[in-house]
């Protein structure tokens, strides 16, 4: 019967990918935005990852339908729903990842610094409600502009004598599994045998992979690396150019977060060697804010890499992307400031 030939492979196969080897106790998840684009295939992916003992699923509308849904999966998680303003709190009390996918999207035409007023006044109130009732949870930030919402969440969590810099992630996976197919396709090989670091922050030149660091290695031309380090830059316009009006990357960044939230829960687990780049406060570089490779451990950041060594393009991409950098992350520190 279908359930046997289709969907136990498809949730067997799952557990394999998103591995739990570690002996995890099981975490709860919560998703603030779980009711929109990326937000319910992602609690999808969460209800049937092995990791996530509870899912805790918020947003402003219809939570209770999707929780319903996804609740009839068989998988040990239990899901519960929060909806309205009222029940932000209780969504996100002593979580131990809080993934944050609320907020407007793009539509053709718009650049993600054009998300900024709707978005950063969503973050920064998810952001006081995490200090409040789960200040030791692992937030994981997708809400665009990235650069500017994760200064704002640090921001918060300072204000509130709560911040913990290993704690607060801006989501940059999409980029590199991005990165990961781009190169996979040019080569003709399986995706999953590519892994390429992306460094830097998550829009337009800022979005920074380093083919240097590839493996297996490459060896584009020039030309080659240029255009695809283009096309990485504006793969999410691709989406929403496709999409005409209708979105932005869901399904592929519900993937990512997905790989993400698993890689911080390998971690917590006590996984050694958990490695992923994200977006995070840092002191490695001149950006105070910046996506490198890290270790992931019991207290989210274990280590942080820093870039690393970089060929003359990759350096000449760093230089271009700080001054950007360094211009989104005031705006959003200056958001904070300037709220009471
Ligand atoms: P969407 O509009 O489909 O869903 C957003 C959800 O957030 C909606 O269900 C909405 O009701 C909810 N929401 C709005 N205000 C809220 C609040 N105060 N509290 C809780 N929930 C709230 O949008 P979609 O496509 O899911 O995108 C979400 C965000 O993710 C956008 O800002 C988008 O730019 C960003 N994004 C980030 C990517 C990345 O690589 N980091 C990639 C793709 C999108």
């Amino acid at each position: 019967n279908i359930f046997s030939q289709v969907i136990k492979p498809f949730i067997h196969s799952c557990n394999r990918f998103f591995s739990c080897e570690g002996g995890a106790t099981g975490f709860k998840v919560a998703i603030a935005g779980a009711s929109g684009g990326i937000g319910q295939p992602l609690s999808m992916l969460m209800k049937i990852n092995p990791f996530v003992k509870e899912l805790s699923l918020f947003d402003l509308l219809h939570t209770p339908g999707v929780a319903a849904d996804l609740s009839h999966i068989e998988t040990p998680c239990k899901v519960k729903a929060f909806m309205g303003s009222d029940q932000r709190c209780e969504a996100l009390k002593d979580a131990n990842v809080i993934i944050i996918p609320a907020g407007v999207p793009r539509k053709p035409g718009m650049t993600r610094d054009d998300l900024f007023n709707v978005n950063a006044t969503i973050i920064k109130e998810l952001a006081e409600a995490a200090a409040e009732v789960a200040p030791k949870a692992l937030i994981a930030i997708i809400t665009n502009p990235l650069n500017s919402v994760v200064p704002i969440a640090c921001e918060v969590m300072k204000k509130a004598n709560k911040f913990d810099p290993r704690r607060i992630f801006g989501v940059t996976t999409l980029d590199i599994v991005r990165t990961n197919t781009f190169v996979a396709d040019a080569m003709k090989i399986n995706p999953k045998e590519v892994n390429v670091p992306v460094i830097g922050g998550h829009a337009g030149n800022t979005i920074i992979p380093l083919f240097s660091r590839s493996k297996p290695h490459v060896s584009f031309s020039d030309e080659q690396i240029i255009a695809m380090t283009k096309r990485i830059q504006n793969a999410g316009t691709e989406v929403v150019q496709a999409k005409a009006g209708a979105g932005s990357a869901t399904l592929s960044m519900a993937y990512a977060a997905a790989r993400f939230a698993n890689a911080l829960m390998r971690g917590l687990s006590g996984e050694e060697n958990v490695m992923e780049c994200s977006y995070v406060a840092t002191d490695c570089g001149e950006a105070s804010y910046f996506s490198t490779p890290l270790v992931l451990g019991k207290d989210g950041v274990k280590e942080n890499f820093g870039h690393g060594e970089l060929n003359d393009f990759e350096k000449q991409e760093v230089e271009t992307a700080i001054p950007v950098l360094i211009k989104n992350i005031k705006a959003g520190v200056d958001f904070v400031n300037k709220s009471k």
